[in-house]
């Protein structure tokens, strides 16, 4: 008599390889807004989630959104780091991301434990309005792909919903300019430098440090800005 079968149990490997096989997929069809070839490694979201671990207060609570989600790279290593009592907003616009981030949210190892204190908006960031306040953002938006106009209201938007204190870190990849100044038509690496000045202006103002992770594909860079307590 044959043995019975054991049901088949999604892992935590299988996960992450429809993850990374979704998100190809949509970096293939929708490369602006996705603006990269992989989920972003363990290292970097450590790296984000920087303030997260450290707190200014260790005993109040933090309400804390990522912008950009994805399919929960950054999200899973954010959670680690969260305490009872923190909260946060998901926002993602890509509705294939952000519906596979709400299934995962029960049913992935690492994110259902913060199932209760999550919450996944199909939206974009700058669509979550005012009525929101942040003590932690984590921001996975591909600027080097985006206007400076469109960067200026992030960032804009980012400062509004920041609390006085709160902390920002976003990250983008190291040596795209340098590539795009030999491969790209000349337009757009005019665009990408533009919209990078827009954060270097935001950085010279409100940075507080800036970290490179190496073990990233691409190699990433991150900037941590702190909006301060009187403006
Ligand atoms: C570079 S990927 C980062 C994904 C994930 N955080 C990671 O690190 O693997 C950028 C993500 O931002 C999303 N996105 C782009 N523009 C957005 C916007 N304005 N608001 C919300 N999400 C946006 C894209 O759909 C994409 O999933």
């Amino acid at each position: 008599m044959a043995a019975p079968q054991k049901p088949l149990q999604s892992t935590g490997i299988d996960s992450r390889l429809r993850d990374a096989g979704l998100f190809v997929r949509q970096a293939v069809r929708t490369f602006r807004a996705t603006g990269a070839v992989a989920p972003s490694s363990r290292a970097l979201g450590h790296a984000l989630a920087r303030f997260v671990d450290e707190r200014e207060d260790p005993t109040a609570p933090l309400t804390i959104l990522e912008a950009g989600a994805g399919t929960g790279a950054v999200s899973r290593v954010i959670a680690q780091h969260m305490r009872a009592g923190d909260t946060i907003d998901l926002v993602e616009s890509n509705p294939e991301f952000a519906g596979r981030l709400a299934e995962q949210l029960t049913s992935d190892p690492d994110l259902s434990g913060i199932a209760d204190s999550a919450t996944v908006h199909q939206k974009l960031v700058t669509d979550m309005g005012p009525d929101v306040s942040y003590d932690v953002i984590i921001s996975g938006l591909p600027f080097a792909n985006f206007t400076a106009e469109e960067v200026r209201e992030i960032m804009e938007y980012y400062f509004s919903v920041l609390r006085p204190g709160g902390r920002l870190s976003l990250f983008g990849y190291l040596y795209t300019k340098q590539v795009k100044a030999v491969i790209a038509p000349r337009e757009d690496f005019l665009r990408q430098a533009r919209s990078g000045w827009v954060v270097e202006e935001w950085v010279n103002r409100y940075g507080v440090g800036t970290e490179r992770v190496l073990a990233n594909l691409p190699p990433a860079w991150i900037q941590h800005l702190r909006r301060p307590t009187e403006d």
